[in-house]
C-alpha cells in the first residue's frame, strides 16, 4: 500500500493561458493505492458525491489504465470539483505518482506528467498538462507541447474559492478563437514579466505578469463579483489579481505579510456581491509527495 499527497495548483496565471502553472502549498489530494486484479475506486472528502467511482469514468481510472496497473484506488478529495485549483488534476498527478511507485514502472516524473495528462483527456476531453504538470512536479511550471519546464519558485499567494460552479466547458466557450496583434503583444510582455518574476522569487513582477486582456475579462463575466474581489484585493495590497484557471477561484499575488489582509478584502467583496467563499492563505509549494 502506497499513499501520495498532490496539490491543488492554478493554471494560466492570466498570460500563460494553457500554459502556466503553479502548484499550491494547499489544498490538496491524498490517493491511497493498493494492488489488485482489477481497478476499483473510492472517494471521500470535499465534493466526492459529485466523482465517478466507475474507472471508466474517473481521471485515475484512465491513469492506472495507461501505467498497465491495476489498483484499489482510494481518493481522498481536499480540492473541491469544478473550482479552478485543478481538482481532477490532483487526483491524476497523485495516482499517476503513486501507481508508478508501487508497479516500479522507473516512469520519470515528467513523462508521468504525460501520462495524467492522457487520463484527464479521456475523461475531460482536453489534454492539458498546465495543472497536472505543477501537481507532480511542484513549483511553477511552463507546459508546451514539447516539453515541461519547471522552476522552484516561492512567492505568497491567496486562492479564494466562491461557493458557485463555472464548468470548464462554459469557461472554455468564452475563450475568442482569435486575438489582434496588440492584444499578443500585450501578452508576451506579461508572460515575459511573470517568467523573470519567478526566477527572482519577485512578487511585484509576477503579479504584473498576470495581465492579461484576451481570455480573462470574458471569463470575469462568469465570476459574480470578480471586477469588485480583484479591486479589493489590488487595495489591500495584492500586487496583481487573476482567474485560477478556468474559473471561479480567484487567485491573487501577495508581498507575504500582507497575505492575511488580502484573503479577508476578498472574502468582504464576495460576500458584498452575495457569494459566501473561502480562502486559502498560501504559497506556490511542492509537487506530489511520497508517504
Ligand atoms: N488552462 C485551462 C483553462 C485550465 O483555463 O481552460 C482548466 O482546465
Amino acid at each position: 500500500m502506497l499513499t501520495v499527497r498532490a496539490p491543488a495548483s492554478s493554471a494560466n496565471l492570466g498570460s500563460g493561458f494553457d500554459v502556466f502553472g503553479v502548484a499550491l502549498g494547499v489544498p490538496a489530494d491524498v490517493v491511497r493505492v493498493e494492488r489488485a486484479e482489477e481497478t476499483t475506486i473510492s472517494v471521500t472528502g470535499v465534493g466526492s458525491q459529485y466523482i465517478p467511482e466507475d474507472p471508466k469514468g474517473n481521471t485515475v481510472g484512465a491513469v492506472a489504465e495507461a501505467l498497465d496497473a491495476p489498483a484499489h484506488i482510494h481518493i481522498d478529495k481536499g480540492v473541491r470539483p469544478a473550482s479552478g485549483l485543478g481538482s481532477s488534476a490532483a487526483s491524476a498527478a497523485a495516482a499517476a505518482v503513486a501507481l508508478n511507485e508501487l508497479y516500479d514502472r522507473g516512469r520519470s516524473r515528467e513523462e508521468l506528467v504525460h501520462v495524467a495528462a492522457k487520463g484527464e483527456a479521456v475523461v475531460s476531453g482536453d489534454a492539458h498538462a498546465d495543472n497536472v504538470a505543477p501537481s507532480i512536479l511542484g513549483g511553477f511550471t511552463i507546459a508546451r507541447d514539447d516539453g515541461v519546464l519547471q522552476v522552484d519558485a516561492s512567492v505568497k499567494l491567496v486562492a479564494c474559492l466562491p461557493e458557485v460552479v463555472v464548468s470548464t466547458r462554459d469557461a472554455r466557450q468564452v475563450v475568442p478563437q482569435s486575438a489582434s496583434m496588440d492584444e499578443l503583444v500585450a501578452t508576451v510582455g506579461s508572460a515575459a514579466t511573470l517568467v523573470s518574476g519567478m526566477h527572482r522569487d519577485d512578487p511585484e513582477l509576477v503579479g504584473r505578469g498576470l495581465e492579461e486582456h484576451v481570455v480573462t475579462p470574458r471569463r470575469a463575466k462568469l465570476v459574480d463579483g470578480y471586477d469588485d474581489v480583484k479591486a479589493a484585493a489590488e487595495a489591500a495590497g495584492a500586487t496583481g489579481v487573476t482567474i485560477s484557471g478556468a474559473g471561479p477561484s480567484v487567485l491573487a499575488v501577495c508581498r507575504g505579510d500582507d497575505r492575511r489582509a488580502v484573503a479577508s478584502a476578498m472574502l468582504s467583496a464576495f460576500d458584498d456581491a452575495g457569494v459566501s467563499a473561502r480562502a486559502y492563505q498560501t504559497e506556490i509549494g511542492e509537487g506530489a509527495t511520497v508517504y
